[in-house]
């Protein structure tokens, strides 16, 4: 079977940046030609600029025992010093690192020294505990500061954090803690989302549970317990702890001890589509480098001016790089938010960038669209003229749901850059360079300067411009993941095997190059269609139908047809000013007729459904895999990985 995939979609907008921008932005055209002429002098270069590091490292990069990856590993560093201390130390400890905005209303401005301060404590009470060097620490933590404390503390004392997305249950939390084999649980009692404490102390209880002397109970030695719901607790003396009997009582005395750069900074645990989670393994130095690097780069960050927001939780790759890591290793002031973008009401985001003069915003293309889908009128509403920069990833964003955040969010004129990267890459490996690149709606574009990437066939040849096929790494990365937990194996199986003999590493994901050599994220390539020989891209039709009128956010997936092999079936959730003025009714063989004129007859879907809501992850990742069970008439596979597990049953009843 080939793996090209065919190309139907057309975009020619184009946006040159703005001259004035590009006089102030950080980035300079002459990182891509110094990272040509020297791709591991540049990194070298980007890490002693960008860090302070307490060995210098005189090695960049060993790759002598492929994929097993070692960068500046004979430097030593401390991530935490790296984040915190250094800033306090160079005169900027006054500097708001944390605009808090907790989902009741409650908020606190935290400044770098204190910061430091909490996490200087923190990092003596977890020693106290006994943790140390290596030791893997579970945190299941709200969007509080706490929880970025938390992790900076782990990595202070050279400890391992595993964070666990607060909204996973406790079977899954278990599970993670057992495969890391934690010695000390960070939580707290709840936290606050959609009006309602919701709880947080309880599955970790039930996580730790006897299960008659089996798994964590033979890790899992202390919970510390942070108050944030004021909920009640059931409490075991001795294993239970509250943070605020023994933080602030802690000495704020702690002097940052450095570790090899390789050291194990987190392990962050990733669903991918079947089979048990994979423990993504990153390490200390080049992640700090190429996170820090990214954010500073990608997101033009000027730290004595900028109010910068990302609004992934912490639970995820994106809020270790980008709300912890890049952000606090460059300074930067940052906006944490607690809640839900709909709490009070659906306006609240951009209550909170009118508040703080947010200048740098970064979301997720299922954001963007569940916007779309309410109307502009409500953003239209708040003062957004802070914005200077908007930033996107997760998925491919629709060419038009691109615009819709130019225009709408971004009052026409912000760049907005469209970042891919993955759990296991660690932090932006392709996007525009805001000030540099003329940017495209939909196109994720160029790799970062210092990555090497390319779209091959399934022998790894190039397809070149113009052509489809799967996405590749050539060339290792700082940031790049050092590996699976405990399971080496399978890292090589899933990431390496497939172009073994070139070295390349194989991300999961489709991809065209375009005339200009710009990259296209086609979606997962599990998620490709095959209808009459030819491969079509779930991103390329979902786009076509996110372009009508009508249409706020698409699925499509491939259902087996008895005439061309598979068939396109579209799930489409209406905009909510559409059908205040139209009714549904006709509109499946409008957008059919709309699909076929947009990108040709082949894509046009064979049966399209309106529906309320789509089925996806808590990241907010669509799961066509459920999907395609519905289209073809199955009972539906495995929810349990969904943000909301009645969606799958409303869909059906809505398809039959
Ligand atoms: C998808 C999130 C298109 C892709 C940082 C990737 C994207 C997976 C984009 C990783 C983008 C992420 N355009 N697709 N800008 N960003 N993806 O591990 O399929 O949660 O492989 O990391 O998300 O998801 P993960």
């Amino acid at each position: 079977m080939s793996s090209q995939i065919d190309h139907l979609l057309d975009e020619d907008r184009r946006f040159a940046p703005d001259p004035a921008f590009a006089a102030n932005a950080v980035a300079k055209p002459e990182l891509y030609e110094r990272a040509k002429a020297d791709r591991e002098g540049f990194w070298a270069e980007q890490s002693r600029e960008l860090l302070d590091w307490s060995t210098p490292f005189t090695q960049v990069l060993d790759w002598s025992n492929p994929p097993f990856a070692k960068w500046f590993a004979d430097g030593a560093l401390n991530v935490a010093y790296n984040c915190l201390d250094r800033h306090v130390e160079a005169g900027h400890g006054d500097r708001v690192a944390l605009y808090f905005e907790g989902e009741p209303g409650d908020s606190r401005a935290v400044t770098y020294a204190e910061l430091t301060d909490e996490v200087k404590r923190l990092a003596n009470v977890l020693t106290e505990m006994g943790v140390g060097e290596g030791d893997r620490v579970a945190l299941y933590l709200p969007m509080i500061p706490e929880a970025v404390a938390s992790m900076l503390a782990v990595a202070r004392i050279g400890a391992v954090h595993s964070v666990v997305f607060g909204g996973f249950s406790a079977d899954s939390l278990r599970s993670r803690i057992d495969d890391a084999g934690a010695k000390l649980v960070i939580t707290a009692d709840g936290g606050w989302r959609k009006g309602k404490v919701s709880p947080l102390k309880p599955a970790v209880d039930q996580a730790l549970e006897d299960r008659g002397g089996l798994g964590p109970q033979a890790t899992v030695e202390k919970v510390l317990v942070v108050r944030r719901g004021d909920n009640e607790v059931d409490w075991i003396e001795g294993r239970d702890v509250w943070y605020h009997d023994v933080v602030p009582q802690a000495s704020a005395e702690h002097e940052a001890q450095a570790f090899p750069a390789e050291s194990p900074l987190f392990i962050l645990y990733t669903s991918g589509t079947t089979g048990k989670p994979k423990g993504i393994l990153h390490t200390s130095g080049g992640y700090l480098t190429q996170a820090a690097f990214t954010h500073r780069n990608v997101f033009d960050l000027h730290p004595e001016n900028d109010v910068y927001w990302c609004t992934a939780d912490i639970g995820w790759i994106t809020g270790h790089s980008y709300v912890v890591y890049g952000p606090l290793a460059n300074g930067a002031t940052q906006v944490l938010y607690e809640g839900t973008p709909e709490f009070p009401e659906p306006g609240r985001w951009w209550d909170v960038i009118e508040k703080y003069k947010v200048t740098i915003f970064y979301t997720a293309p299922t954001a963007i669209r569940g916007f779309m889908k309410q109307g502009r009128q409500i953003p239209q509403a708040r003062d957004l003229s802070s914005l200077r920069l908007l930033g996107s990833v997760g998925e491919p964003i629709n060419p038009e749901a691109w615009m819709w955040y130019r225009e709408v969010i971004g009052a026409g004129k912000t760049p907005v850059v469209d970042t891919w990267w993955q759990t296991e890459t660690g932090a932006i490996m392709v996007s525009a360079l805001p000030g540099i690149t003329e940017t495209k709606p939909g196109s994720a574009q160029v790799p970062l300067p210092g990555i090497a990437v390319d779209v091959v066939d399934e022998k790894g040849e190039p397809v070149g411009q113009g052509g489809g096929g799967l996405l590749v790494i050539t060339e290792p990365w700082p940031s790049m993941l050092r590996g699976i937990w405990g399971d080496p194996d399978r890292f090589v199986e899933t990431y390496w095997k497939m172009f073994q003999d070139k070295g390349y590493y194989f991300a999961g994901d489709g991809a065209r190059l375009d005339e200009d050599g710009d990259i296209w994220l086609l979606g997962r390539v599990d998620d490709v269609m095959n209808v009459s020989g030819h491969r079509l891209s779930t991103a390329e039709i979902e786009s076509a139908l996110v372009a009508h009128d009508a249409t706020a956010e698409a699925a499509v997936v491939g259902a087996s047809d008895e005439t061309t092999g598979q068939a396109v079936v579209a799930f489409v959730i209406l905009k909510e000013s559409f059908l205040r003025e139209h009714s549904a009714e006709g509109l499946a063989n409008d957008l059919r007729a709309w699909v076929g004129a947009q990108i040709g007859p082949i894509a046009r879907p064979r049966d399209v459904y309106i529906v309320g809501e789509l089925p996806k992850t808590r990241s907010g990742k669509i799961m066509r895999r459920l999907l395609r069970d519905v289209a073809e008439g199955r009972e539906v596979g495995d929810t349990t990985t969904l943000a909301d597990t009645a969606v799958m049953s409303v869909i059906s009843a809505q398809v039959r």
